[in-house]
């Protein structure tokens, strides 16, 4: 549309600054000592979407860090969209491995450099400023929405509290969330599922104090050394997963649907250059895609024990630890899986050491439906904006919320993500393209407007 184009070229400069005054904040969950800063990102989120015509916005305080709450109610009688975004990053660290400061946001090569650029602050405002757009130019189609959570990348402890009692309050037809990524701007994509997660940590321990390595070593178990035993066992020499019970409930895809998955654009060569390693791996007879879209994986995270200071200590430690975390796909249940983890667990440790398993926080899988109104009415804006009809894929991330708002609310979500697979979310050197941030704000009023539209049928 004319007006909206208009709109945003004349004010794309000023969403770029103002993405950066959010980039600046370093709204770190995980880290207590960023509280006061993930407060002020919080406030600057509602101010946002206060500018960009909300009528109410309420920062709502949790027993963590607050949660964003807006909307933007024009007529009862239209479909209703439910916006979901994190404003919440991972911890920036190592912080020498950047080239800038990860909360000196700089465009280098087109590209947003910043802890948070793409996950999620760069994709969440998007959809303030593509508000900001329909608002300004009299266009909104339906009812808007937004919760903008501060603690996604910690589980989302205390968001499901908030939608079990705000369950009126969050009436909607549909979530949107644009967390996700797509194969590339060449080939448009909407992820259709996320994997779920079961996060544990592991504490082995030998002997009741730390040791001297001459004098007790050879007789006493080293935690390490066991530990690293049983890591090594949990994959067999097909790369499956040793957890007995652990594909119990995962149901293999169809010929139709692995080949329909398979037909993504997908270069394994350029995959493994890409990420400088000489080979893949993975578990046996499924691709790269398989492997990373819809069968379940489990990842060492950490682990650590002993000495590792500076130079030499001879030392038998006492403890080794490491933190496991376990990505799930549909029908298989978080808790369940780590049950199984646990018995397991301890079941392969020998009667020298002893041991502890601990489940952090969880998510369990989602899949979302391409036969929907919701769905067609993201395809369609994606195929206006890219001039391409977007490619459903299966995503190997968790947004563990996303089933939440189907069994709280009855909600179904879109996955309408503009990220790309090498962002580096998570990583050092975070980036967001400038294209597809402005791309992004480009397609939602699409969305909305084709919503409404084929919500009256
Ligand atoms: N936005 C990501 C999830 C994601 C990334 C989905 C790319 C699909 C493609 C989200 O912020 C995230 O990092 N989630 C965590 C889970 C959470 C419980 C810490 C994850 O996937 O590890
Ligand atoms: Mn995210
Ligand atoms: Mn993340």
């Amino acid at each position: 549309m004319q007006a909206w184009s208009d709109y945003q070229n004349e004010h794309k400069d000023r969403f770029l600054q103002e993405l950066f005054e959010l980039l600046r904040i370093p709204s770190i969950s995980a880290n207590s000592s960023y509280n006061g800063d993930t407060a002020r990102c919080a406030e600057a989120v509602k101010q946002s979407l206060l500018n960009a015509g909300c009528d109410d916005v309420e920062v709502c305080a949790t027993a963590g860090h607050p949660i964003v709450f807006g909307q933007k109610i024009i007529d009862p009688a239209l479909p209703t969209v439910l916006t979901y975004g994190h404003y919440d990053v991972q911890p920036a660290d190592p912080l020498e491995l950047w080239t800038s400061g990860p909360f000196e946001p700089v465009v280098v090569d087109g590209k947003i450099y910043a802890r948070g650029a793409c996950d999620d602050k760069g994709q969440m405002f998007m959809h303030v400023k593509a508000l900001e757009i329909m608002s300004k130019t009299g266009t909104l189609a339906c009812n808007l929405k937004f919760i903008i959570e501060g603690e996604e990348e910690v589980g989302s402890t205390n968001l499901g509290k908030f939608l079990e009692e705000n369950v009126d309050r969050l009436k909607a037809d549909i979530v949107l969330v644009s967390d996700t990524s797509m194969i590339s701007m060449e080939h448009p994509s909407i992820e259709t599922g996320l994997r779920g997660l079961a996060y544990m940590e592991v504490e082995v321990t030998g002997p009741n104090r730390d040791l001297h390595s001459g004098v007790y070593g050879g007789a006493v178990a080293n935690p390490i050394t066991i530990l690293s035993q049983m890591i090594a066992s949990l994959h067999d020499e097909n790369n499956h997963i040793t957890v007995e019970g652990f594909y119990g409930d995962v149901v293999d895809l169809t010929d139709d649907e692995r080949s329909a998955l398979n037909t993504a654009p997908f270069d394994l060569q350029e995959y493994k250059d890409e990420l400088g390693v000489k080979n893949d791996w993975g578990e046996k007879g499924y691709t790269a895609l398989e492997r990373t879209g819809v069968r379940p994986t489990l990842e060492l995270n950490g682990i650590w024990g002993g000495y590792i200071g500076e130079g030499a200590k001879t030392v038998l430690p006492s403890k080794a630890n490491a933190k496991i975390s376990m990505r799930l796909v549909p029908n298989q249940n978080s808790h369940k899986i780590a049950e199984l983890f646990t018995a397991h667990f301890n079941k392969i440790a020998p009667d020298c050491v002893t041991v502890k398993v601990t489940e952090h926080h969880g998510g369990e899988p989602v899949v979302t439906p391409t036969n929907s109104i919701a769905y067609k009415a993201a395809e369609k804006a994606i195929a206006t904006t890219f001039g391409k009809d977007p490619i459903p894929t299966r995503g190997g991330g968790s947004i563990p919320i996303i089933a939440l708002f189907e069994r709280i609310l009855g909600l179904k979500t879109v996955l309408m993500g503009f990220g790309l697979d090498n962002d580096n979310i998570h990583s050092p050197n975070e980036k967001y393209d400038v294209v597809n941030f402005y791309k992004g704000i480009e397609t939602i009023p699409h969305f909305h407007k084709n919503f409404a539209e084929m919500s009256r049928g």
